[in-house]
C-alpha cells in the first residue's frame, strides 16, 4: 500500500501509528479534516487480517465523519481510532489508557469516543489520560441508548421530510414503511414510526427482533432477503451498509430509501441510479447524523433535551439537500457531497 497515495485520494491530513509493546496497543488514527473544528470519530476494534485493511478502514471511517460533521452543520471535521486484534482481556485497560496517552499529545486534534467494539469502561480508561474523549460514565451516550434513539429520531424527521418532497405531504398515516434491521436504531425507529400511523413491514436474521416488532407495534414480517421486493413508499435500511447495489436495486419498490445505516450505497453511482428510477434517496450521512449531533451537543455543555433539540435540525439539513437535487437536477447523494465539499472549502484553513 502506497501511505501517501492512500492519503492523498481523499486529501486526510494526517495518520498517526500507534505502537506500545508494554501494553500490547496497535493502533491507527485517521484524521481526515480539521478545517471545520477538531476531528471527532469514536475508536473501534477490529480483528483485522491485515494492517492494510486496518489503515483503510481507519481513512475511510474519518473521511465519513468529516462528512457527517460537515452537512450536519457542526464545529467539528473528522477522525477515527482503530485498535487491531482483540486485546488481551487483563490488559484491556492498559491498551485504553495508553490509547489515551497518544490522543493526549495530540492536545485536542482528535476526540474519541465509543464504536464498534468499545465499551464505556474503555472510554474511563482513556479518560485517565485525556480529556479528549466522549461517552464515559455518566455522559449522555455512554450507554449506546440514548445515541441510539436519537439516530432513530433523526432518521424518523428525515422521512418525513423525503415524505413532503415526494408526496407534498409528510402525513405517515396509510405510509408504509419497511424496516430492515431490528436492532437498537430500527426498533427505536419502528416506535417513532407506528406512534405517527404507519404500517411497518419489518425483517431481521434475527427471529426474536422480529416477533417483538410484530406484537408491540403490529408489523407484517418478511424474510431477510425479501425487504427489498416489498411494495412500501419507504424502504428503511437498519442493518448493513453496502445494500443498495447492483443485485438489490431492481428489487425494491418504494418512492424512497431512508435509513439509519452507514454507507448504503455500493457505490457512489448507485445513488445516480436510484435517482434515474425514480426513487427518492435520503443520504446516510444527512439522516443519520444523530447520533454525532448529540455527542457534539454534550461536548458544549448541553443537557438531554437541549441535545434532541439540536437533532431536530436534520429535518432542515435534508430539506436543503433535496432541494438542491431538485434544482440542479442531481441526484441527492451528490447534492449532500457537493454541500460538506462547499462547507469545507468555504472554511478557513
Ligand atoms: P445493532 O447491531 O443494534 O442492530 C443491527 C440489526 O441488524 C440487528 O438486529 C441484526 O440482527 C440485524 N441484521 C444484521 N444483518 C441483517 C440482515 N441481513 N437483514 C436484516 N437484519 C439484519 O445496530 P444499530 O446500533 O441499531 O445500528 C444500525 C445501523 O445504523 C448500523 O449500520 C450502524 O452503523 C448505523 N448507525 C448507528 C448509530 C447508533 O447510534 N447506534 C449511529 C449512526 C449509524
Amino acid at each position: 500500500m502506497e501511505l501517501w497515495e492512500a492519503m492523498e485520494l481523499d486529501d486526510t491530513e494526517q495518520l498517526v501509528l500507534c505502537q506500545d509493546k508494554g501494553s500490547g496497543l496497535k493502533a491507527i488514527i485517521a484524521i481526515h479534516n480539521t478545517r471545520l473544528g477538531p476531528a471527532l470519530g469514536g475508536c473501534r476494534i477490529w480483528d483485522y487480517t491485515s494492517e492494510e485493511e486496518a489503515i483503510r478502514d481507519a481513512l475511510r471511517l474519518a473521511k465519513g465523519m468529516t462528512y457527517k460533521c460537515a452537512v450536519s452543520g457542526l464545529p467539528y471535521g473528522g477522525g477515527k481510532a482503530v485498535i487491531m486484534g482483540k486485546p488481551d482481556p487483563a490488559r484491556r485497560e492498559a491498551v485504553f489508557r495508553s490509547l489515551g496517552r497518544f490522543i493526549e499529545t495530540m492536545q485536542g486534534r482528535y476526540i474519541t469516543g465509543i464504536d464498534l467494539g468499545t465499551t464505556v469502561q474503555d472510554m474511563d480508561a482513556v479518560r485517565h489520560e485525556t480529556v479528549y474523549v466522549t461517552d464515559t460514565t455518566g455522559s449522555l451516550c455512554a450507554t449506546g441508548e440514548f445515541t441510539a434513539e436519537m439516530t432513530a429520531y433523526g432518521v424518523y424527521l428525515g422521512i418525513r421530510v423525503a415524505l413532503k418532497e415526494v408526496y407534498g405531504t409528510d402525513d405517515l398515516n396509510r405510509i408504509t414503511v419497511a424496516v430492515q434491521g431490528l436492532g437498537k436504531v430500527g426498533t427505536f425507529l419502528c416506535r417513532y414510526l407506528n406512534d405517527a400511523g404507519a404500517r411497518l413491514i419489518v425483517a431481521d436474521v434475527d427471529e426474536r427482533r422480529v416477533l417483538f416488532a410484530m406484537k408491540q407495534f403490529g408489523a407484517s414480517a418478511v424474510m431477510p432477503d425479501q425487504i427489498y421486493a416489498a411494495a412500501c413508499d419507504v424502504f428503511s435500511p437498519c442493518a448493513l451498509g453496502g445494500i443498495l447495489n447492483d443485485t438489490t436495486l431492481g428489487q425494491l419498490r418504494c418512492r424512497i430509501v431512508a435509513g439509519a445505516a452507514n454507507n448504503q450505497l455500493a457505490e457512489p453511482r448507485h445513488g445516480v441510479l436510484l435517482n434515474g428510477a425514480g426513487i427518492l434517496y435520503a443520504p446516510d450521512y444527512v439522516i443519520n447524523a444523530g447520533g454525532i449531533i448529540v455527542t457534539a451537543a454534550e461536548l458544549n455543555g448541553c443537557n438531554g433535551a437541549q441535545a434532541k433539540q439540536q437533532v431536530e435540525r436534520i429535518s432542515a439539513n435534508a430539506a436543503g439537500v433535496f432541494q438542491s437535487a431538485r434544482t440542479e437536477g442531481i441526484a441527492a447523494s451528490l447534492a449532500a457531497d457537493r454541500l460538506a465539499d462547499q462547507r469545507l472549502v468555504g472554511a478557513a484553513p
